[in-house]
Parts: C-alpha cells; sequence; structure tokens
C-alpha cells in the first residue's frame, strides 16, 4: 500500500474500527462508507438468502452503496420483514422473493419477476446454505444429500438461470459464499466441507467459461461471523476447537 494512503487510513478511525456488531437481523445504527456511496447506484444485486445473516448484511451494504436488491429464499415472511428494515434504512428498492435453490422452476419464476421489476440484474450472490454439526457416521445419507442440493446445486442452478436469463448478453458479477472447512479438514462437517468445496471448484470453471461473455465469478470464504445462524450453529465450536490446539 502507498504509505500516505496507509497515513491517511491511519488517521481515519472509521477506517481503521471495525463495524458495530450486531446480533439480530437489524440494519447497522451507523455507518462509515469505505467506497464511494455511489459505487453501486442502481445496480441490481440479486441475493440468495438476503433475508438473514451474511446475505442481510450483504443487501445492507450493497443498498447503502446505491445498488437495489432481490433477497430470494424459501421463508417469504422473514424476507418480506427483512425488505422492510433494507428499504427504510436505506431508501433503495428490495424485492422479496421465495425460492427454493434446490427447485429450478422456483428460481426461474423469481428471477422473471425479478427482471420485470429492475428490468436488469447485475450481481448474483449465491449465498443460501444450510449446515449443522454431525459425524459422518451418523448423517444419514439424505442428509449429506440434503446440504450438497443447497450449497452445491443450489449455487449451480441458480448462476445457470441469471447467465442464462441475463449475464450471457450484458455481462455480470457472480460471488459464491464458500467457507473454509474443507482446507484442511473439520470434523463433523464432511458433508458442508465438501459442498463448499465443490462450490470453489464450480467458481473456477464458470469463471473460465464465462469470462468470455463478461461475467466475472468469484468465491468468498469468511471465517465465523458472530451474530449469524452459522455462528449459532458452529461459531462457538469451532472457536473452542481453535482454542484447544
Ligand atoms: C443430523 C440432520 C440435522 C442435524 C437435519 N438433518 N438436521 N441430520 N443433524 N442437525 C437431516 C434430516 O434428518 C434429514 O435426513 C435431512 O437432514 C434433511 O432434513 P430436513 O429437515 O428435511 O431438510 P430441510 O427442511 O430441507 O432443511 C435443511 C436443513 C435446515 C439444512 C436441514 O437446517 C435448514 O433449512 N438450514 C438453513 C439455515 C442454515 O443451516 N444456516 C446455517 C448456514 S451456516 P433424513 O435421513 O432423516 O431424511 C454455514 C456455516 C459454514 O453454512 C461455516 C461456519 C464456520
Ligand atoms: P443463515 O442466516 O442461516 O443463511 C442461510 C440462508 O440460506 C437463509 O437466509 C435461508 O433462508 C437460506 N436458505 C437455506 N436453504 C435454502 C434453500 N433451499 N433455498 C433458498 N434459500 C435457502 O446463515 P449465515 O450464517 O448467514 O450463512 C450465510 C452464508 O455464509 C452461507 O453460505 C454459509 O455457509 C456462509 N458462511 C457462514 C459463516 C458464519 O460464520 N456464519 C462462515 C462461513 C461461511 P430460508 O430459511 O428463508 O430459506
Amino acid at each position: 500500500m502507498n504509505p500516505e494512503t496507509e497515513a491517511t487510513m491511519l488517521e481515519t478511525p472509521s477506517l481503521t474500527q471495525p463495524p458495530e456488531d450486531v446480533d439480530t437481523d437489524d440494519c447497522l445504527s451507523t455507518y462509515s462508507y469505505l467506497f464511494s456511496p455511489d459505487v453501486l447506484k442502481d445496480r441490481v444485486a440479486f441475493i440468495t438468502g438476503g433475508g438473514s445473516g451474511i446475505g442481510f448484511r450483504i443487501a445492507e451494504i450493497f443498498m447503502r452503496h446505491g445498488c437495489h436488491t432481490v433477497i430470494a429464499s424459501r421463508n417469504l415472511q422473514r424476507l418480506s420483514e427483512a425488505a422492510k428494515k433494507l428499504v427504510d434504512a436505506t431508501g433503495r428498492r428490495c424485492l422479496p422473493l421465495c425460492v427454493d435453490v434446490r427447485q429450478p422452476q422456483t428460481i426461474m419464476a423469481a428471477v422473471d419477476q425479478a427482471l420485470a421489476e429492475f428490468r436488469h440484474i447485475d450481481i448474483l450472490i449465491n449465498n443460501a446454505a444450510g449446515n449443522f454439526l454431525c459425524p459422518a457416521s451418523a448423517l444419514s445419507f439424505n442428509a449429506y444429500k440434503t446440504v450438497l442440493d443447497i450449497d452445491t446445486m443450489g449455487t449451480f442452478n441458480v448462476s445457470k438461470v441469471l447467465f442464462e436469463k441475463c449475464f450471457q448478453d450484458r455481462g455480470g458479477v457472480i460471488v459464491n459464499i464458500t467457507a473454509t472447512l474443507s482446507y484442511k479438514g473439520q470434523a463433523l462437517q464432511v458433508h458442508a466441507g465438501t459442498a463448499k468445496a465443490a462450490v470453489d471448484a464450480m467458481t473456477k470453471h464458470l469463471a473460465v467459461e464465462w469470462g468470455s461473455s463478461k461475467v466475472r465469478v468469484n468465491s468468498l470464504a469468511p471465517g465465523p461471523i458472530s451474530g449469524t445462524e452459522g455462528f449459532r450453529r458452529l461459531g462457538h465450536w469451532s472457536t473452542e476447537v481453535k482454542q484447544d490446539k
């Protein structure tokens, strides 16, 4: 980093301090802009699982930067409540839509509805996932399949529909939310670890194949994020495992 930029960042408290920790799916009470507030002005992002946790916060930050959003998952009531909070806090538009990422028909219908509302979609965040702690020997065949269906198939299904209906002609950005579970292998997580590793592989394949259509595809693997369902289900455990080492 250029020393002048670094010095400016160190002098600016908002850039050296993390944002407030929010335990619930509510918007931040204050927000310090790291990027230009208009950096996503009038873009449209389709965020799976955008009604809760990390997906909700991604929607909020995008909207604070001028983006409109579609938040899509199974629980329409929770999505509608989330959309209201997001619109109230940011003044941008947010369309809540019912989707099961395992069911392509529901994705196609939602994307059609989103295009009717916004005319274009520029960004896809594949954030929807399912997970729980379970030893491999106790995992039923269906439990393993369920997590792969949501995380891996779901990511492919939504990416394919968006590509065919939108990105193929006008380009776009896909961000796949993955995890670090498979980097070393982790107990009680064979289902989620293999599902997310497959998504990381999918990211590279699609980036190569769709790059010429101006579609950028990346993975983003967060560490444990407090105040989320993932953390409630797994975070305490993974922190304890690290401390025991
Ligand atoms: C073992 C379980 C289980 C559990 C469900 N199953 N929960 N097995 N331990 N805790 C089994 C069931 O018995 C069933 O198998 C099969 O999984 C499917 O269960 P359903 O309840 O029918 O599935 P469904 O209704 O589709 O729900 C999916 C789900 C659920 C994943 C099971 O928990 C869900 O909807 N989760 C969404 C929210 C979520 O998980 N958020 C956390 C993401 S965090 P049988 O054989 O009985 O039919 C994350 C963090 C990563 O990914 C990294 C953190 C550090
Ligand atoms: P979360 O709030 O439970 O988010 C998961 C979302 O996926 C929910 O909004 C859920 O909504 C949706 N979803 C689940 N199954 C679906 C399906 N079949 N179709 C459509 N939507 C579905 O948990 P989170 O912790 O924020 O996790 C978000 C992402 O971050 C996940 O990809 C997770 O693997 C990743 N991650 C989280 C952490 C962490 O510490 N939290 C760490 C690393 C990676 P509905 O119930 O309404 O469908």
